[in-house]
């Protein structure tokens, strides 16, 4: 392993989504810091939004390079939107990150192009980092039509990536016929798909500086987790469902760290 390849570390977000309880959100800080401090790995906890401020709580006790990110955020900065909560109030609450237009969000709860921009742009005003979240489903990938509604998802956010100075993009590829069905993309899938992502995203204009960073979610587990980190096209993983238990998750991070020292 060279020397730039060790300082490249690299970053594991984990979507409770849904689940987990409040009581162990401290165990999982307790158990996760210490790989997060001394691994090649930064970790980034996204928890239910209402236990942001325990976790937060949480990593003053064990300080270490883990961070909290919000799973979603309101499209407005404040007003009459009963019961939003706005990218800064995940700010204050600890979030350095937060999802922007995960599939669920854009399936169930009929999140629109413009309203993941929108989001975008709370997040850019907010200080937060957002992750945006694109992929296709199944029938697209069937029917051919992976590449154009990826451009459609990266075309509508373009005019809205405004990174202040140490910020970010992230982008996270999550086809959505991978999330919670046990089936993940293979590495070869991924890599074409995050060059397909980098050649597009260095093609556009001038006002967008920086070059994102790019994120593989999908059934992300111990089989495929070392496979997947150690893309050299991936700056980390986005997991779901494995990364709520503790121990299980550590037993990821740890599988990632090994595959990337
Ligand atoms: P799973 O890891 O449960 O497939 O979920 C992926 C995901 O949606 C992360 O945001």
């Amino acid at each position: 392993m060279t020397a730039d390849r060790a300082r490249r570390r690299k970053v594991m977000f984990a979507n409770w989504k849904l689940n987990g309880c409040a009581e162990s959100i401290e165990t999982w800080i307790k158990t996760m810091a210490p790989l997060a401090e001394e691994g090649v790995l930064d970790i980034v906890l996204m928890p239910p939004a209402l236990w942001m401020e325990r976790a937060r709580t949480g990593l003053e006790r064990y300080p270490s390079r883990l961070a909290l990110g919000a799973q979603n955020v309101a499209a407005w900065e404040q007003g009459a939107y009963t019961g939003e909560i706005s990218a800064r109030m995940m700010a204050d609450a600890g979030a350095c990150y937060a999802l922007v237009g995960h599939s669920e969000r854009r399936l169930l709860f009929g999140e629109t192009d413009e309203m993941v921009s929108r989001k975008m742009a709370c997040c850019w005003t907010a200080g937060l980092s957002p992750v945006l979240c694109i992929g296709e489903t199944g029938f697209e990938r069937e029917t051919g039509e992976t590449e154009r509604v990826l451009k459609r998802q990266l075309g509508a956010v373009e005019g809205w990536v405004r990174p202040p100075p140490g910020k970010a993009l992230w982008i996270a590829y999550e086809p959505v016929w991978s999330i919670g069905t046990g089936q993940a993309a293979g590495p070869d899938l991924v890599a074409a798909v995050l060059a397909g992502i980098h050649s597009h995203w260095a093609g556009l204009n001038a006002t967008i500086h920086s070059q994102p960073r790019l994120l593989y979610g999908g059934s992300v587990s111990l089989a495929n987790a070392a496979s997947l980190i150690a893309l050299e096209a991936v700056d980390g993983l986005l997991v779901g469902g494995a990364s709520v238990n503790p121990e299980s998750c550590a037993d990821l991070c740890r599988a990632m760290i090994r595959a990337l020292d």
